[in-house]
Order: C-alpha cells, then sequence, then structure tokens
C-alpha cells in the first residue's frame, strides 16, 4: 500500500482497513507463541510529538517500534516541543524530517497534523489523536468487532460524546459495512463535515448510519455498545457542565437491559467510572476494553508493516 501520512482512516481505502486487521491478527497470534521479532523497520528512526498525556497509545507504539525492529524511538514530551510556541510546526517537521522516518503526533489541533504532513516529503505522519480523529483507536477497536464477531457486518452504538473517537468510528463503520448509531445529547452530534462524509462513504458500502439522542433506542439490537469520556482532553473547564449535559447517556445495567442479552461493551480508556461507565459494567463479563488496549499495540504494528513496506 504505501501511504506516507494516516491521519483519517480514510486515508485507507476499505480493502486496507480489511488489510490492516488481518495482519494484525496475524501478529497477534504470533506474538501469543511467543515470536515477537521482526525487521521492518530496522534502521529506522521515529519521533513521538506528544502534546497531551497518553499510557495505551505512547506505550503501544513504542512497544511496537521496537517490535519491527526501529532503531531509535524517542518521545518528545509536551514541555519539550511546546509545538507553534517555541518554534513554528513547520520548523519542527522540516527539522524531524533530517533525522527520522516517522513522526507519531498526538496534538489538540488537527490542522497541525495536516501541515506537518504538507510541508514535508518524506516523513511518514501518523495521528495519536487529534480534535477530529483517532484513527489508530479505530483500527484496534475493529479489530476486537472482527475478532468477537468474525464479521464486520454488526450494529455499533455509541453512546456519548460526537467527538474524536466517534469520528474516527463512525467513518471506519462506514467504510467497512458495520452499521453505527451514536446517541449523544443535542449540539453533541458529530460533526458536520465528518457525518457527511461518512455517509458519503456509506451510501458505496450499504452501513446505516443514525444519529440518536436516547441511548435505549440506540442499544436496543447492537451488537456492541461503545463509550468515550464525556469531557476530552482540553475540555477540562466545560467537565461540570457536561456531567449534567449527558448524565442521561452512562453506560450502566439499566441500559444494557435494552440491548442484546450477548452485546459487548467498548471504551477506549481511560475510562471514568460513574460517569460515562459504571464500574460493573467496565469490569463485567462483557466488556472487551482490555482486549482493545492490546490490540492497540497489534494493529498499529500492522498499519507500520504495510506503509513502509507495502
Ligand atoms: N485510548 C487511548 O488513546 O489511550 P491513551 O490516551 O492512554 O493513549
Ligand atoms: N475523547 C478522548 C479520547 C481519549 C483516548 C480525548 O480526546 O481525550
Amino acid at each position: 500500500m504505501r501511504r506516507r501520512a494516516f491521519l483519517s482512516v480514510l486515508d485507507l481505502s476499505s480493502e486496507e482497513i480489511q488489510e490492516v486487521i488481518h495482519r494484525a491478527e496475524g501478529l497477534k497470534r504470533r506474538r501469543r507463541e511467543g515470536d515477537r521479532r521482526d525487521t521492518i523497520l530496522e534502521g529506522k528512526a521515529f519521533a513521538l510529538v506528544f502534546e497531551k498525556p497518553s499510557l495505551r497509545t505512547r506505550m503501544s507504539f513504542e512497544v511496537g517500534l521496537r517490535e519491527l525492529g526501529a532503531t531509535s524511538v524517542t518521545y518528545l514530551a509536551p514541555q519539550d516541543i511546546r509545538l507553534g510556541k517555541r518554534e513554528p510546526v513547520k520548523d519542527v517537521a522540516r527539522n524531524l524530517e533530517r533525522w527520522v522516518d516517522g513522526v507519531i503526533a498526538r496534538v489538540f489541533d488537527h490542522r497541525v497534523l495536516v501541515e506537518m504532513r504538507d510541508v514535508t516529503t518524506r516523513l511518514v505522519v501518523v495521528n495519536a489523536l487529534s480534535d477530529l480523529e483517532h484513527p489508530c483507536q479505530a483500527l484496534a477497536d475493529f479489530q476486537t468487532i472482527h475478532e468477537v464477531a468474525g464479521t464486520f457486518r454488526v450494529h455499533l452504538a455509541f453512546i456519548g460524546d460526537g467527538n474524536n473517537v466517534a469520528h474516527s468510528l463512525a467513518l471506519t463503520a462506514a467504510s467497512l459495512g458495520t452499521d453505527f448509531t451514536i446517541a449523544c445529547p443535542e449540539g453533541y452530534e458529530p460533526r458536520r463535515e465528518v457525518w457527511e462524509k461518512a455517509l458519503e462513504v456509506a451510501s458505496r458500502t450499504g452501513a446505516r448510519l443514525k444519529i440518536v439522542h436516547d441511548p435505549r433506542e440506540a442499544v436496543k439490537d447492537a451488537q456492541f455498545v461503545y463509550t468515550d469520556v464525556w469531557a476530552s482532553m482540553g475540555q477540562e473547564e466545560e467537565a461540570e457542565l457536561r456531567k449534567r449535559v449527558f448524565a442521561p447517556f452512562q453506560v450502566n445495567e439499566e441500559l444494557l437491559r435494552h440491548a442484546p442479552d450477548d452485546v459487548r461493551v467498548m471504551h477506549c480508556l481511560p475510562a471514568h467510572r460513574g460517569e460515562e461507565i459504571t464500574e460493573e459494567v467496565l469490569e463485567g463479563p462483557r466488556s472487551v476494553v482490555l482486549e482493545q488496549a492490546e490490540n492497540r499495540l497489534h494493529a498499529q504494528k500492522a498499519l507500520l508493516s504495510l506503509m513502509f513496506s507495502g
């Protein structure tokens, strides 16, 4: 495939997303048998540029890059890099391009990623979460769905904020033919341009996409129920308001009584217990959240191996 940037899930075709997931499942099996070593990234150097905190994304990329044989992996913390403040984004990107082959970047403003891609010519740029999308999360999540259901032709219900995670899930669902319903409070729908794009893609794959404001309606025939924090990183000052607005959208036992008995519960983590999800549901038998977290490693290794070796 060879792609120089992965900023949105739609940077991959539907076939490429399926190929990444297929490869990720193979890498996972191999790793469980004790075989972790690859040489695809031998001699290559990477920078992890993070403007926000991270456990899963940072760790899974650091471990994954090493397992693929990368020679050098450097983490640049928010206080080190101060993108656009210590120096302009274009200077940071063009400097990095002289030393490293790829940048894995977590940013507040998606336009920073676009600029990094556009001012460079060779640098591989991967979105490790922006205000617009979290595409690496979506790859791992659809791997998890595929492992559980054996197909992408399922119904995924997202309960909560129409933000980055929901955007990437909606776009991936549209691309793979997965039915997707988001239940959110009025005013917290996905961004119009993202939803319109998702609808356009879905018109080709047959995925049914819906926005509703009643979480019970969303979960009633869902095989997977997904939620994310109500206040994302950078929205801390809205947290109290959002707690009130989103209160009817908690994923709890009462809500799951309206879903099929074998429904699985998903969350990208970190979770705020007692807010978007209860402890009981998060830790209960229907939860696949740790599988999702593990799959970040496999899906990202598969993505990088395809981006670098075709
Ligand atoms: N899900 C996820 O991206 O987790 P981190 O913020 O810990 O990387
Ligand atoms: N929507 C959340 C996802 C965290 C992985 C955020 O942006 O903070």
